[in-house]
């Protein structure tokens, strides 16, 4: 039996797409430092497996992928806030859409966001979820914003910093759109 081939010339933004623009971080990047992201976890939390709360929508992809390099017996639950309306910028208002089912006393709770930009949601999540007496609580963000992290302080692991142009793509969004894209690529589209 034969796999698929993969189509070495097949363009890295679906075509034709004029709002997509160039590749930030590709599949194989990202997919390697997930991999030594999953691996630095394992080893940071052996003993004391985490509860991966994932922070909804932008996250779901990252945390899949992240979650099948941890080799240790993780929990998993979600959270969804809302701190963007359909726009490419901040409202600076953070509302819970869907808290969480676990309780998180005494728990080694791993917060895996997609982004951290301003870092409001960030402070906004972490005083929420410490009010709640985990065991311990830190932080697993696959982008960091260069240059925006007065309040995004304390971030154990971070897969990659990136500059300013919005990005779309492997979890994250623009209007609901581009989430499924396996790579993260620059927005070319309006703001
Ligand atoms: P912050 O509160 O400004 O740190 O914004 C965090 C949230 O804004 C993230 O969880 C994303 O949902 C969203 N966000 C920020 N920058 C981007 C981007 O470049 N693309 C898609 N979503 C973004
Ligand atoms: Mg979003």
């Amino acid at each position: 039996m034969s796999g698929v081939v993969p189509d070495p010339s097949s363009p890295p933004s679906p075509s034709g797409d004029p709002n997509l623009g160039a590749v930030v971080v590709g599949e194989e990047a990202l997919q390697a430092r997930i991999a030594e992201l999953g691996r630095e976890i394992t080893a940071d939390f052996a003993g004391r497996p985490p509860l991966l709360v994932g922070v909804l929508k932008g996250a779901f992809m990252f945390m899949a992928d992240l979650a099948r390099h941890i080799d240790l017996p993780v929990e998993f639950d979600f959270m969804a806030v809302s701190s963007y309306g359909s726009s490419t910028r901040t409202s600076g208002v953070v509302r819970i859409v869907k808290d969480l089912d676990a309780d998180l006393t005494g728990r080694h709770v791993l917060l895996v966001e997609d982004i951290v930009d301003s870092g409001l949601t960030l402070r906004y999540l972490r005083q929420n979820l410490s009010a709640r007496n985990p065991a311990s609580l830190d932080v697993c963000a696959l982008l960091v914003r260069e240059g925006a992290h007065e309040v995004a302080q304390d971030l154990r692991y971070v897969g990659f910093s990136i500059g300013s142009d919005f990005v779309v793509g492997y979890g994250l969004d623009v209007a609901e759109r581009y989430r499924s894209l396996p790579y993260l690529c620059a927005w070319a589209g309006p703001t």
